[in-house]
Parts: structure tokens; C-alpha cells; sequence
């Protein structure tokens, strides 16, 4: 394995955490009206490969790949051999074979991206492995703290809502607390892992016992796909405890800074009202993102 991989944040430095996302500062706008497309990845070729459904993460990582003048195949698993019975690794191989240097990828098992790792001479990004990590998610929600607050040591972070299957979570907790964060994190006792302290994490049960001390709050989805039933009542009833509306964002600090990985569930999550309202960065967090990928994908091909 090199360092090139990224497979999660656990085990980055808090230095090389930072260094990504001061290249990410750097790559801000890139190839987006006005400013020009730059050639750090010229001569590269990227493989999205992707086994679950996304949105924002595939797109961004195939514009950060173009927007730096890499090649970028796409694939996903939908419509492909996988049906036929061809394995992960021998199709991720096939795939490298045809002169791929990066591979990003999702996968419904934690622990996808670190087998390619074994088995790749490519380098690998995880965009996302089961319920374990999301890095480049973490990061972007963090250098998207960093520019709204000018800093992430010493802010209290609340993480929302399903902190058992979400991907986002655990990467947000490594990366958060390295940088010197604290990290809050708030959900039904169904949906907080036992011994989630042992991460260096605070854990509450009721988002109005932490909206009055949180600098930034992170409201992550319910991840239904990967839900046992009867982890909590009802849709309704989470919302009600954990949902961030308009009168929660008033009893919150004035500046309070939400975030959210998308996609939202308007209602559930989050209001409408709130969602789309001068505390929300999350269509800045989008944008954030695509700065990041850059900044990963350069290092994960080796041209720092
Ligand atoms: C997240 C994911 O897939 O883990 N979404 C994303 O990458 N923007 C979060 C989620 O699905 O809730």
C-alpha cells in the first residue's frame, strides 16, 4: 500500500489532513467560469467505480478528475458483467488494466476500498465503504467549517441523527477530533453505537440539550437502506426530537452553522425553511467538495 491511498481519516495524520485542505483552498473554483481548467492530472485516467447509488460524490469526483485534465472512465455496477458473476476484485482488475492510475470507489462493505488496496497497483480513494467511512465527505464538510469559522480547533461540533450507519459520522469524528474539535454526537440511543466514546466523542440523546453549545451542526440522514426496523417509532416521531426546524435554529447560537452530506429529506432532517436558509451551507459544502477531490486525487496520483 502507498500513502497515496485514501481508504479513511482514521488513520491520517492531523497534519496531512491539513495539508489536503489547504490544497483544497487552492483548487477552489477550478475550471469553473472564468478560471481555466488546470493539467495537474494530465496523462492520469480515474475510475469511478461505483456499487451503490450517488449523486453529488460520483459527479464531483469525475468533474475534479476532468476539471484537472485527467481521463475518467465511469462505472457502475448496474448494467455491467457484475450480473454475469464476475467478482469485485477481478472486476476492479480488468478495469485497471486498461491503463487505470487512480480508482474511487463506493461499495455497500466496509472494507471494500482496503481489498483493491491489496490488490491494485493503483492508487484508491474511498468514496464511501458501508456504514464505516467517507472521507473526501468528511473533508469537505471540514474545510467548509474552516472557511465559514476561520478555524476548527476549539468549535463544538453536534453530529444529528443516525451516528450507527452512517459513514459520514465516523469519518467526521477521526478528522474532527484530530484538528482539536469538540464532537458531540446526538441521536436515538438505537442509533448512537455503543462505546462511541471511546472516539474522543461527547454523546446526548436530545438535540435541545446541545443547540445552545454547538458551533456547528452536521444533520446527517437516516439511512433507511441500511435500517433493521425498529430502531426508532416513526419518521414523525424523529423529526419531532431531532429534526432541525425554524424555532430549534432560534434557541440555537446566533451563529450556528449547518451542514448536511445530502441527500436531505426535507422534513425529517431538516425543514425546508431551514434547509434553504441563511444558516445552511450545504450547496456550498457541494462546491467545497469538488475543491477537495481535486486536492485528493492530485496527491492519490502523485503529483503534489
Ligand atoms: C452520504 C453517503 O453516501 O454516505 N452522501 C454523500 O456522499 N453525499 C450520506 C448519505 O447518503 O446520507
Amino acid at each position: 500500500m502507498t500513502d497515496r491511498h485514501l481508504l479513511g481519516l482514521e488513520h491520517q495524520s492531523a497534519e496531512g489532513i491539513s495539508a489536503l485542505l489547504d490544497a483544497a483552498e487552492g483548487m477552489l473554483g477550478v475550471g469553473t467560469a472564468g478560471n481555466p481548467k488546470r493539467s495537474d492530472l494530465a496523462g492520469i485516467c480515474v475510475a469511478n467505480i461505483f456499487y451503490e447509488p450517488s449523486t453529488r460524490t460520483r459527479i464531483s469526483f469525475g468533474l475534479a478528475a476532468r476539471r484537472l485534465g485527467a481521463d475518467v472512465v465511469d462505472f457502475t455496477s448496474s448494467g455491467s458483467s457484475v450480473g454475469k458473476g464476475e467478482s469485485f476484485i477481478d472486476t476492479a482488475r480488468n478495469i485497471e488494466a486498461m491503463g487505470v492510475d487512480v480508482v474511487v470507489v463506493r461499495h455497500a462493505s466496509a472494507g471494500a476500498p482496503h481489498l483493491l488496496a491489496n490488490h491494485l497497483k493503483a492508487a484508491v480513494v474511498n468514496a464511501g465503504d458501508g456504514a464505516h467511512e467517507h472521507p473526501t465527505q468528511a473533508l469537505l464538510d471540514m474545510l467548509t467549517i474552516r472557511r465559514r469559522k476561520g478555524r476548527i480547533a476549539g468549535l463544538t461540533v453536534g453530529l444529528v441523527g443516525d451516528i450507527l450507519h452512517s459513514r459520514v459520522a465516523r469519518s467526521n469524528i477521526h478528522g474532527l477530533t484530530k484538528l482539536g474539535a469538540k464532537v458531540i454526537v446526538c441521536g436515538p440511543p438505537t442509533l448512537v453505537p455503543a462505546g462511541v466514546e471511546s472516539l474522543g466523542v461527547r454523546v446526548a440523546h436530545r438535540l435541545d440539550d446541545i443547540l445552545q453549545e454547538c458551533d456547528v451542526l452536521n444533520l446527517l440522514r437516516i439511512q433507511f437502506e441500511r435500517q433493521r426496523t425498529g430502531l426508532f417509532p416513526s419518521v414523525n416521531e424523529y423529526a419531532r426530537l431531532f429534526a432541525m426546524t425554524g424555532e430549534r435554529v432560534r434557541k440555537a447560537r446566533p451563529d450556528v452553522l449547518l451542514l448536511a452530506p445530502g441527500p436531505i429529506n426535507r422534513g425529517v432532517e431538516i425543514t425546508p425553511d431551514v434547509a434553504d436558509g441563511p444558516h445552511s451551507a450545504i450547496l456550498e459544502q457541494v462546491d467545497h467538495g469538488l475543491a477537495v477531490r481535486m486536492a485528493v486525487l492530485r496527491r492519490a496520483a502523485g503529483r503534489n
